[in-house]
């Protein structure tokens, strides 16, 4: 009992020695907290503008595809964040306003690393972000279509 207690306690020791010896490369910044600040420099304008494909029935499919073509290798599959990029299901993206989003991917944050997308048509664009506002949601919604009230 206590050398198991006492082995704990040197690994213990071991750890925080390793912690120390660590800390001043982490301490860099770059282990930060994403803080998906490029999304708030969004103009006004850009930020009210209306998605025009908003009642596209394909929209959130389509932009699935897209995702996987063009954004998954950073992004992760479903937009859950990897070595390269920040995940795209945190609160700041769900809230930001479709217009938000579609100004962000028309620009890019290219200086770090965040490419430009204005290559892609508009539409694919909005499809994207229809999609990007799907990855809140634990299962998707948007194969349940909503029956029209008469
Ligand atoms: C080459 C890697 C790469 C690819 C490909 C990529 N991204 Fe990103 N993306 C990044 C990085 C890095 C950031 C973080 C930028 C920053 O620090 O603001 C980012 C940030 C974002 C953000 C959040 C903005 C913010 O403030 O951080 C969104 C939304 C986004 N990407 C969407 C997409 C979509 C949609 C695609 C595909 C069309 C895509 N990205 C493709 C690297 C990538």
């Amino acid at each position: 009992m206590r050398a198991t207690l006492a082995l704990a306690i040197s690994l213990l020791g071991a750890t925080l020695v390793l912690a120390q010896v660590e800390q001043p490369v982490a301490g860099k910044g770059s282990e930060q907290r994403h803080d998906y600040a490029e999304l708030s420099k969004a103009p006004d304008k850009a930020r009210m503008r209306r998605n025009p494909i908003e009642g596209d029935a394909n929209g959130v499919a389509a932009g699935r595809k897209l995702f996987e073509q063009h954004c998954a290798e950073c992004h992760g599959a479903t937009g859950e964040g990897g070595k390269k990029a920040p995940s795209l299901s945190a609160r700041e993206i769900q809230e930001a306003t479709p217009g938000t989003l579609f100004w962000l991917l028309t620009n890019g944050v290219v200086r770090r690393g965040m490419p430009v997308w204005s290559k892609l048509p508009e539409a694919q664009r909005w499809q994207l972000v229809m999609y990007l506002r799907t990855l809140r949601m634990e299962t998707p919604t948007d194969s349940t279509p909503k029956t029209e009230a008469k």
